[in-house]
């Protein structure tokens, strides 16, 4: 890339709902470091959106400081890129806004997101919750990102926002960057260690079917000894084999060896032992991501300039496309 050439903007909130699981990791969070590369990437832990369900704050508060640091352990720079937290960056509320003021009540009422977590917490269908996609949209458009990596669920948020940006630049002129989705290449896509044709999931009910990245190596063997296979006894990918398929997937994730490595290395051995090899080498790839949070809780200074210096610069540069939406619309200005 010519050294002039403006690098594409790539923006990623993410939830302070607890850790992340292997899957996720395996699916999108071991390329964060990578895509730091082609990008210029902006991080937050999306706070705001978070308080749509009520939330204990002493809880919700510790939540976001370790969201914060997870993101710092999975290999987010806070240098090289920006990372911060939404709160601490008014730009996001402020042009929510003005974008819901172009949003119309029939479009939000159609999120299924929205539908859904209404039906969840009946006693507590807040405002908040109804114009949650609208603040996203804020979040993309604020930073002109060009793209947005998301998950299925986010599909539809990601379609609302490109379509606010098209009516808002269509009513007042040029102005917004109408974002593209981003969906990584890869994607091996884990399975729960349980019923491995279901997603691995951070909301399992059952205990053992989430590997999680922060736990410790006893918790990994335990989920792995404990994974469901099959009646079969062979060690092979093969249609109907969910749960072996799912464990040589791991496997091969972990330790970067192609599935047919690993067939033949575990050929002729028992279940048993293949279970075994599978936890320990999760263990291993997971090490260095426990040790880098452990540090970085241990240094709350450390954090806390992070995450000051990350809102300072976001708030720079999306003050920049704030300020004009202001004017587009017809604010005074008093600056
Ligand atoms: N709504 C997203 C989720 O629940 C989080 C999010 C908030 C987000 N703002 C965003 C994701 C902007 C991408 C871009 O996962």
């Amino acid at each position: 890339m010519a050294e002039n050439e403006r690098k594409k903007v790539i923006l990623s909130g993410i939830q302070p709902t607890g850790v992340f699981t292997l899957g996720n990791y395996v699916g999108a969070i071991r390329n964060w470091d990578t895509l730091q590369e082609e990008f210029d990437c902006i991080y937050f832990i999306a706070d705001q959106h978070a308080i749509t369900v009520r939330k204990d704050p002493v809880k919700f508060r510790q939540q976001t400081v370790e969201s914060y640091a997870l993101t710092l352990a999975c290999g987010i720079d806070p240098k090289r890129s920006i990372a911060f937290i939404q709160s601490h960056n008014p730009n996001h509320s402020q042009l929510s806004w003005i974008l819901g003021c172009v949003t119309q009540f029939g479009e939000l009422s159609r999120m299924t997101q929205f539908k859904d977590k209404a039906a969840k917490h009946a006693d507590d269908i807040n405002a908040g919750l109804f114009t949650y996609p609208v603040l996203m949209a804020a979040d993309i458009l604020t930073y002109n990102a060009d793209v947005v990596p998301i998950g299925d669920d986010q599909r539809q948020h990601l379609e609302l926002a490109r379509n606010i940006a098209v009516r808002f630049n269509q009513r007042y002129g040029d102005m917004f960057t109408v974002p593209e989705g981003y969906y990584p290449k890869v994607g091996a896509r884990i399975k729960s260690l349980q019923e491995p044709t279901k997603k691995m999931s951070k909301s399992d009910d059952n205990p053992n079917a989430t590997v999680f990245i922060l736990d410790d190596k006893d918790t990994i063997m335990r989920k792995f000894k404990r994974a469901v296979t099959d009646s079969d006894s062979e060690i092979r990918f093969a249609e109907g084999k969910d749960g072996i398929n799912n464990l040589l997937t791991i496997y091969s994730c972990a330790t970067g060896k192609t599935i047919e490595e690993a067939e033949r290395e575990f050929a002729g051995k028992g279940y048993g032992e293949f279970k075994l090899a599978v936890g320990e080498a999760v263990a291993d790839y997971l090490e260095p991501v426990r040790t880098k949070f452990a540090q970085l809780m241990d240094d709350k200074a450390y954090l806390k300039e992070c995450w000051t210096d990350g809102a300072q610069r976001a708030f720079r540069l999306s003050n920049k496309v704030f300020t004009k939406a202001c004017r587009k619309i017809g604010f005074v200005d008093y600056r």
